[in-house]
């Protein structure tokens, strides 16, 4: 085969992910944290194999995973809230990374691990099934032209894929401020029949105080764009 064609048949063949790998700028504080506090917090899935919590953590708690955390404002705050549970961030993009360690240390929590990982790949070959109690996934990018919809991590496989990872009633909480991606999400979840809407078919949560209001969300508010809430639970 041609060269151009090996090329060719090769970017075929990689997956599609729902986000485009930018490092975007650190600042000289979150490069430091990333030196620093990374060895302390952070963990890398592809020298892992299938995680063992008790390992990671030091003891066994329920465990909730956030994909896509961004600068970590929700997770961190709920971490906090919740010193009883485990939570697992995965997030790709590096200065958000060096952000959420910097807000961990501040608030010097000893229950959140991070990774700089695909969550799908983490789901995949990391976490075991019915392992987790949560997943949240808060603002993940809405890919809004069409030839992009592609890209959106909520899709059947997504559904079959968490309702492995959860336990039997496991949640999987979604929050978007992008009036079609909420309704995208809601057409998908519905459509999982291991996955049961917790506020009654086709219907939004309201939003839980409990979210944080993330720099995120507030820039969708001055922008006139509501979010609305999806909280699904696993059923056998
Ligand atoms: C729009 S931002 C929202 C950030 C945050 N959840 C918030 O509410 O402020 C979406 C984030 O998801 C991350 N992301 C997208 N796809 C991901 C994936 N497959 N695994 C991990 N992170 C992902 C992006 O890097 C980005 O930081």
């Amino acid at each position: 085969m041609p060269e151009s064609e090996q090329v060719k048949s090769e970017i075929k063949r990689r997956p599609v992910r729902s986000f485009v790998r930018r490092e975007g700028r650190a600042t000289a504080a979150q490069k430091q944290a990333m030196q620093t506090l990374w060895p302390v917090y952070g963990f890398e899935p592809a020298a892992c194999g299938e995680l063992d919590f008790q390992a990671l953590f030091g003891r066994d708690a329920p465990l909730i995973l956030e994909i896509g955390y961004g600068d970590g404002e929700a997770l961190v705050d709920t971490a906090a809230l919740e010193p009883g549970v485990n939570f697992i961030g995965a997030e790709v993009y590096t200065p958000g990374i060096g952000h959420c360690l910097i807000r961990i240390e501040q608030q010097v929590l000893s229950n959140i691990r991070l990774c700089q990982a695909d969550a799908i790949e983490l789901l995949n070959k990391n976490i075991p099934d019915a392992a987790l109690s949560e997943i949240r996934l808060f603002f993940p990018d809405p890919w809004p032209k069409k030839k992009h919809h592609k890209r959106r991590i909520v899709n059947d496989s997504f559904t079959q894929l968490i309702s492995r990872k959860l336990k039997i009633g496991g949640r999987i909480h979604f929050a978007t401020d992008w009036a079609p991606y909420a309704e995208w999400a809601m057409d998908v979840f519905e459509a999982c029949p291991t996955l049961e809407n917790m506020a009654g078919a086709r219907q939004y949560t309201p939003r839980p105080d409990s979210r944080t209001l993330t720099k995120f969300e507030r820039r969708g508010q001055r922008l006139g764009q509501a979010s609305q809430d999806l909280i699904y639970r696993t059923i056998p």
